[in-house]
């Protein structure tokens, strides 16, 4: 079987590509590296031992599109592909609008027109906006996000689920994440943002690497136990172990479907520094800081119909996320370089 992976140098993508060809699929992998870098593509080859066929390629371009599913035959996507950067889905929302949401319809289309109605897409806890209580279920109302990018990812939903009620011949998976983190145990792939990272896992990281001096800890004033924030981390392989049971719910199954992917149990702020504290064995400084704009307080999964229905529940322990990490930015000081 063979099976499309759209931003699959991405950081979840590239995880996802690993535990697919380690799971005997064939893939094809497309990416046009904005997000990302050329040299994932030999890494996952170096980690697999495996080969894949890989195109530099854009979703907004239709002919590029067709000429991949032209030249292969396609079985089923994971659609990873899609600007993520929350601050700048603010500043920039039309690019966020067109890039996600056009870019899906034409792949949609060239899907479509080649024959493949198999599509596990990659949403998120961001469309859950904030809600009235935890955990959040699947069945929670969508209304709206707090920003442009989880608009995007609503909006994706809402196509993909109209899509499979005019051809009922299309399975869709929407695959919510938590807060995915961590990297490949080998250290060769892991998280690479670029400029200055946003989320507390690469920002703890620079601390524990001595980049930078101490981490930011938004709010202490919280009404949780310790009064910062709390989420459902995720080690990204638990994350891309997801997508296997969802590719193979969706070959059974036809019509639309969401599954919440998260351990199911919320960590603080000050859990995951102390964590981070004791894989790499020294003290990491913190500042406690103000709010963060448009942090809700609380956030975790109901992971029940993953774990009933795809058979899937995550593994890897919190310690497992910091290690990993840690571990990967050991090895890639600069992060990919080549
Ligand atoms: C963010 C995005 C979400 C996206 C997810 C990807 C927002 C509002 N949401 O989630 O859409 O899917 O990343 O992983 O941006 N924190 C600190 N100090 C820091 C950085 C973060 O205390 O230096 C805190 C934050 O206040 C938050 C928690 O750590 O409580 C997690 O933050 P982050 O990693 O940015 O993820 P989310 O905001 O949950």
């Amino acid at each position: 079987m063979t099976i499309l992976v759209t931003g699959g140098t991405g950081f979840i993508g590239s995880h996802t590509v690993v535990e697919l060809l380690e799971a005997g699929y064939d893939v094809v992998v497309f990416d046009n590296f904005y997000n990302s870098k050329a040299c994932v593509v030999d890494r996952i080859k170096k980690i697999t031992g495996k080969d894949f066929k890989f195109y530099e390629a854009d979703m907004l371009d239709r002919e590029a599109l067709d000429k991949i599913f032209d030249e292969n035959k396609i079985d089923a996507v994971i659609h990873f592909a899609g600007l993520k950067a929350v601050g700048e889905s603010v500043k920039i929302p039309l690019r966020y609008y067109y890039n996600n949401i056009a870019g899906t319809i034409k792949l949609c289309e060239s899907m479509s027109a080649h024959g493949c109605k198999r599509i596990v897409f990659s949403s998120s806890a961001t469309v859950y906006g904030e809600p009235d209580h935890v955990p959040m279920q699947e069945d929670f109302p969508i209304t709206h996000a707090t920003n442009p990018y989880g608009e995007t990812k609503i909006l994706i939903e809402r196509i993909l689920k109209d899509l499979s009620v005019s051809d009922p011949e299309w399975s869709v998976c929407c695959l919510r994440y938590f807060n995915p983190v961590g990297a490949h145990k080998s250290g060769l792939i892991g998280e690479d943002p670029m400029g200055i990272p946003n989320n507390i896992m690469p920002r703890i990281q620079k601390v524990a690497t001595g980049e930078w001096d101490s981490i930011t800890v938004f709010g202490t004033d919280y009404d949780t136990p310790d009064g910062t924030c709390i989420r459902d981390y995720i080690h990204v392989t638990d994350l891309a172990q997801a997508h296997i049971a969802a590719l193979k719910r969706a070959a059974n199954v036809v019509g639309w479907e969401t599954y919440n992917i998260g351990c199911g149990r919320g960590y603080s702020v000050l859990d995951i520094i102390n964590a981070y504290e004791r894989v790499c064995g020294h003290p990491i400084k913190r500042e406690i800081c103000p709010r963060r704009a448009g942090d809700i307080a609380v956030s975790y999964a109901d992971p029940t119909r993953a774990r009933e229905v795809l058979g899937w529940q995550a593994k890897r322990t919190i310690d497992d996320m910091c290690r990993d990490s840690y571990n990967f930015r050991i090895k890639n000081p600069k992060g990919y370089e080549d």
